[in-house]
């Protein structure tokens, strides 16, 4: 498949900068509520801090030394895990930023005014295929990798919350629209599913936004049959070579395509 990174460095144009903040000192309570749990985390003073922080930033604004760093990065491997997180961060009052694969134009997932912590879901990956059901579990930290977007490389976590639209969209609707349960940590550390969230709630994290509502571990997503041979390209044109033309063209022709 051909992907058109220049459209996906595009989308990096539109952004924003962020103020300063003064760190509060309470992380040291939060790293011990988080020793507990035998998680692994990375303060500032690690020496693998910085790789795991840019790892992920995506808009290369907030990767500046004035960008204000988290006091730590934990990185969770089991939803166990992540309740641990919550539950220290609700305990010690730290303010928590979910980051999946990082690809927030106003860098959300990692910048923060007010004292924070990251949690990065990288290690949250796994899939499983139900191939009986059509349908697959997939955990947050897992990058779309497939036609929900133009980009590969942008996460589950934030695309989906957001709704998600991609080249099957005028066919079968959003990412979201595709997405038939959900578990979702709350503010207090309980895991739900869809039957006890609620459908309000499984509407609402399906569009609003990701980091509002709670942090979501995986998404269930139903499967499409895809036909045997697939084609995708990128024609690139500008308006001086008849673009306006084109699209007037290919808007009578595209829903007619198999
Ligand atoms: C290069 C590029 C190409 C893109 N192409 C498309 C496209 O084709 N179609 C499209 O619809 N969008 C596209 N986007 C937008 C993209 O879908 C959103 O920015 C999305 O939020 C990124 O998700 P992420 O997990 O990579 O980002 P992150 O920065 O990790 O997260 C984005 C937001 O969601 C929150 N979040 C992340 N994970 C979770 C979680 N597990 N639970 C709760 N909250 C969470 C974060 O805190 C943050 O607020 C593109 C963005 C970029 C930078
Ligand atoms: C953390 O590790 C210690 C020592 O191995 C063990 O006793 C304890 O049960 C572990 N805690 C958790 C939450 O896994
Ligand atoms: C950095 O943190 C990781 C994960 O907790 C740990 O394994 C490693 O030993 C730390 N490195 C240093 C130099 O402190
Ligand atoms: C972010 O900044 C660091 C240090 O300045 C640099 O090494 C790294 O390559 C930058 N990341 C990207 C993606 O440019
Ligand atoms: C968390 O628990 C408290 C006390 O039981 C309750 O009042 C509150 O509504 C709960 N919050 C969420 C998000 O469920
Ligand atoms: C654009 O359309 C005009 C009018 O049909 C035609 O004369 C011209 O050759 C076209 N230009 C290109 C680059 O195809």
């Amino acid at each position: 498949m051909k992907i058109s990174w220049f459209s996906c460095l595009l989308l990096l144009l539109v952004l924003s900068s962020s103020p300063w903040s003064t760190l509060a000192d309470n992380h040291q309570e939060f790293i011990q509520c988080l020793s507990h749990s035998n998680q692994t985390y990375y303060t500032p003073s690690n020496s693998s801090f910085s790789s795991i922080l840019q790892f992920s930033i995506q808009n290369l604004r907030f990767n500046t030394t004035e960008t204000p760093k988290p006091l730590v990065i934990v990185t969770p491997v089991s939803e166990s895990e992540v309740q641990q997180v919550i539950l220290c961060a609700k305990k010690i009052g730290m303010h928590v930023r979910v980051r999946s694969a990082g690809h927030d134009y106003e860098g959300l997932s990692y910048v923060s005014e007010v004292p924070f912590v990251i949690v990065d879901l990288i290690n949250l990956r796994t899939i499983n295929v139900d191939v009986n059901d059509k349908s697959a579990w997939v955990e947050a930290g897992s990058t779309i990798g497939f036609p929900a977007g133009v980009c590969p490389t942008v996460g589950v976590g934030g695309h989906f919350s957001g709704g998600g639209y991609g080249t099957m969209m005028r066919k079968y609707g959003l990412s979201a629209d595709n997405i038939v349960d959900a578990r979702l940590v709350d503010a207090n550390g309980t895991i739900l599913d869809r039957v006890y969230m609620g459908e309000d709630l499984f509407w609402a994290i399906r569009g609003g936004g990701g980091n509002t509502f709670g942090l979501v571990l995986s998404w269930k997503i139903k499967l499409l049959d895809v036909p045997e041979k697939v084609t995708v390209f990128t024609l690139d044109k500008t308006l001086e070579q008849n673009l306006t033309k084109l699209i007037h063209k290919w808007q009578n022709v595209a829903p007619r395509f198999h």
